[in-house]
């Protein structure tokens, strides 16, 4: 039997600056009302001028790695899930000087709101395959920088965090009990951040985009019907893998999209509501970082103990989706 690989750390980290649904009635047409029965959503933080993606990455990678009962020097990997890098040609490099992990090789990967299950999935290859003993995965965004704050549609959902864990190759058993990926790319148009070209002609017939990036644009509803069709189906398949039933099942962590799409989903998998992992109210939707910012938080507080089973899934644009199962510890 090959390697195995648990998750036997995690760690979290939120600008302080916290905007609440009555900051947003102050800048756009809406209420609280509206949207805490719409998302569940009542704060999110919000990076000041002087924060960093890097920054807030690099202290929840050291509270994971407390956590592991490591030091930054056993890290051989780590992988930074973002779409968001405070540098275009990737910020995992600067986390690991930040954090010190000499011995490490460190890339980026995006895969917007499934980024963080899609790095954790990538990490578990390099553990079962032998090539790395201990992989750091991060899952951080400040799409707050990305928002179109005129638009009341999305910019209510939106916040921004950084969550962290530590996996490691384990010889008694693996931990991550099944996994899947998916992608569905025709329904691209649904959620994008997209280049904006601004042509420059350099010299005759030449001529070269310089340009930016352009808010957030999202069909909610698109994206609403997507997340509630897919995410139990990837988690229905899953659980068929790991050959487990509903009621196995202790926690249920969803990326932190919307409460009622965290409650359709769970009625659809006959989980109660109960079992699902919740910190939308205060954090809102933190991309990357939503499913181990809400882990950590499960795991600090004492809900999440060493040994429970926790069916995770990610989604977003792509249009992307994954779902794990793992035992905690
Ligand atoms: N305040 C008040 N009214 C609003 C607001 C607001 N903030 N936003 C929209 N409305 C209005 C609309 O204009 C519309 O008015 P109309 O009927 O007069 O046209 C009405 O409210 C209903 O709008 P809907 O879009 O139908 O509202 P819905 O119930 O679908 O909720 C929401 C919108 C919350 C965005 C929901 O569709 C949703 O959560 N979708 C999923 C979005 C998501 O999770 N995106 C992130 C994915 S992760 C990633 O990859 C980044």
């Amino acid at each position: 039997m090959g390697a195995g690989m648990a998750i036997t750390g995690c760690g979290s980290a939120a600008p302080t600056s916290v905007l609440t649904n009555h900051h947003l009635t102050q800048m756009v047409e809406t209420s609280d009302d509206w949207i805490y029965t719409r998302t569940g959503m009542k704060n999110r933080h919000i990076a000041s001028p002087m924060e960093s993606l890097s920054q807030l990455s690099a202290t929840a990678a050291k509270n994971a790695i407390a956590m592991a009962g490591i030091s930054a020097a056993n890290i051989d990997l780590i992988i930074l899930a973002t779409s968001t890098p405070d540098d275009l040609f990737g910020s995992a490099c600067k986390i690991q000087g930040l954090i010190g992990a000499t011995n490490a090789v460190a890339f980026d990967l995006t895969a917007a709101c499934s980024g963080f299950l899609f790095a954790l999935i990538t990490a578990s290859q390099f553990i079962r395959t032998g090539a790395y003993r201990n992989v750091l995965v991060v899952g951080a965004d400040l799409l707050s920088r990305w928002v179109d704050w005129t638009d009341r549609a999305s910019c209510v959902l939106f916040g921004d965090g950084a969550g962290a864990v530590v996996c490691q190759r384990t010889k008694n058993g693996d931990r991550l009990l099944s996994s899947g990926m998916y992608s569905d790319g025709s329904d691209n148009n649904s959620l994008n951040l997209h280049y904006q070209n601004d042509d420059r002609p350099l010299v005759e017939d030449i001529t070269v985009q310089q340009g930016t990036y352009q808010p957030i644009t999202m069909n909610g509803k698109e994206v609403y019907r997507f997340a509630v069709a897919k995410v139990p189906e990837a988690i229905e398949k899953a659980m068929f893998h790991a050959n487990l039933k509903a009621d196995d099942i202790d926690w249920l962590l969803l990326h932190q999209a919307n409460q009622r799409i965290m409650d359709a989903v769970a009625k659809r998998l006959n989980i109660p509501q109960s079992k699902i992992l919740s910190n939308i109210a205060e954090y809102g939707n933190t991309s990357a970082a939503s499913i181990p910012l809400a882990l950590d938080a499960a795991v600090r507080a004492g809900k999440v103990k060493p040994g429970d089973t926790v069916a995770t899934s990610g989604f977003g644009a792509g249009l992307s989706w994954g779902s794990a199962i793992f035992k905690w510890g």
